[in-house]
């Protein structure tokens, strides 16, 4: 089973679906493509309604059951931590680290894709596990880089990079490992941080579903954020008219006012942002397996059967938005004639029950990033005629390098 992720492979898909009557067609022997927006809220929400964890390595080892672990508890612990965190002193740091980062970079040229991933994964990486040591924090985030570079680069790499990967990931599981256990024996003070919760669910779940729980929020900062970081800063580049309209915005407002309300701190920026995300929706593709019969109609799934869901299909669609590929962030204006026809139709952040935990802070995130460009930073694109989006796991500007300076 493999992901589609060569843009060629994507490109083979995105002309299935202009062929295929509706967004539901076979990619081929094993592959469902669900892009139809209706069917993929219904097939989420049917797949997942009771997901159990199971620990079928150990069990099976141990000749035993391992206690039933219900995702929705994992999930209502990870939503209880961050409305804890949505404080303004939380938020305030979230954006004084996004802006060292920047700092550490003035004045060189750099890879901007690059530099927006440092950025967003680096800022972010407190919230999901925090109190390491330098080199606990430098050995997770190298394991981070080195996921996403996998994931980026058209080049598979060598046998030997593939090993120093697997090194590098078993390490960085260790220190997960130990922080969970220092800190539920009391050797390691608790954090606010979104792995904390899961030392109270260490009983029941065992350290090796637990360390699957912890490394699925930390694979998630370490992608999308970051891409949809660097799609923001490729948008804001290319678009001085946007450039003046979030300046005259964001010139008299506290980023840490996105916290409450982001549509009414800075509206345009918000639409901004949205659109950015609608155009650009990182991951390109979620490969799932059916756990339950679906009846989508002219085709069913068995349990067990591989299906496709796509926000970036379903935002690029005709059938369901006016002029896909325009960018104009204000056909999302109430009433705009080229806005989402409905809810089903802008999904950047996937479907309930399993939809991204973090979407809120990531929207603050990116408003937080245009709020930096327009009041603390000059953004300057090298070569900027030679500048591609290239489609792999995600939407990933190419050839993008330029500098910042301060204003
Ligand atoms: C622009 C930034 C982001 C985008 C576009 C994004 C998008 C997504 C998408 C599409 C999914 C899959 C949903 C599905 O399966 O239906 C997801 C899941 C997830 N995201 Fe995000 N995400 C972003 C930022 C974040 C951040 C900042 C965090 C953590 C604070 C986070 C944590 C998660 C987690 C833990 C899941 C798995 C949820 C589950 O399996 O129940 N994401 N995200």
């Amino acid at each position: 089973m493999t992901t589609p992720q060569h843009p060629d492979d994507f490109l083979r898909l995105l002309r299935m679906r202009s062929a295929a009557e509706d967004g539901i067609f076979r990619v081929d022997e094993e592959r469902l493509a669900v892009f139809d927006p209706e069917a993929a809220r219904r097939i989420s929400a049917a797949n997942w309604h009771r997901f159990v964890m199971h620990d079928r390595l150990v069990d099976m080892v141990r000749r035993r059951r391992s206690p039933e672990v219900r995702w929705s508890q994992v999930r209502s612990a990870w939503l209880t931590q961050l409305h804890a965190l949505a404080t303004p002193e939380q938020h305030g740091r979230l954006i004084e680290r996004m802006a060292q980062i920047m700092d550490a970079r003035l004045g060189r040229d750099v890879d901007l894709t690059m530099l927006s991933q440092d950025v967003a994964v680096r800022s972010l990486l407190p919230l999901a596990l925090s109190g390491l040591t330098t080199g606990e924090a430098d050995l997770v985030r190298r394991d981070l880089e080195m996921k996403l570079l996998r994931l980026v680069s058209p080049d598979p790499g060598s046998t030997w990079h593939h090993l120093r990967f697997v090194a590098v990931q078993i390490r960085s599981g260790l220190v997960v490992r130990r922080v969970l256990r220092q800190r539920a024996r009391g050797r390691r003070g608790r954090e606010p941080d979104l792995a904390d919760p899961i030392v109270d669910l260490l009983p029941a779940l065992g350290m090796d579903r637990a360390l699957d729980v912890v490394t699925a929020v930390l694979t998630a900062i370490g992608g999308p954020p970051g891409t949809a970081a660097a799609s923001v800063l490729y948008e804001f580049a290319r678009r001085p008219e946007w450039q003046r309209r979030l300046a005259d915005e964001l010139g008299a407002v506290d980023p840490v006012a996105f916290r409450t309300a982001p549509p009414d701190a800075a509206p345009v920026t918000h639409r901004f942002v949205k659109e950015v995300l609608r155009l650009w929706s990182p991951p390109l593709l979620l490969v799932r397996r059916s756990t339950v019969p679906f009846d989508l109609g002219k085709t069913r799934l068995a349990p067990g059967d591989w299906y496709l869901l796509s926000p970036h299909m379903i935002h690029r669609d005709d059938r369901v938005w006016k002029r896909p590929d325009l960018f104009d962030p204000d056909r999302f204006l109430p009433g705009a004639p080229h806005g989402p026809a409905d809810r089903t139709c802008y999904v950047p952040f996937g479907w309930a029950p399993k939809k991204c935990i973090g979407a809120n802070i990531a929207i603050v995130q990116l408003m937080a990033l245009c709020h930096l460009l327009c009041t603390r930073y000059r953004l300057t694109v090298h070569r900027p005629d030679e500048v591609t989006m290239a489609l792999r796991f995600a939407p990933v500007p190419e050839n993008f390098r330029g500098e910042l300076a301060f204003r």
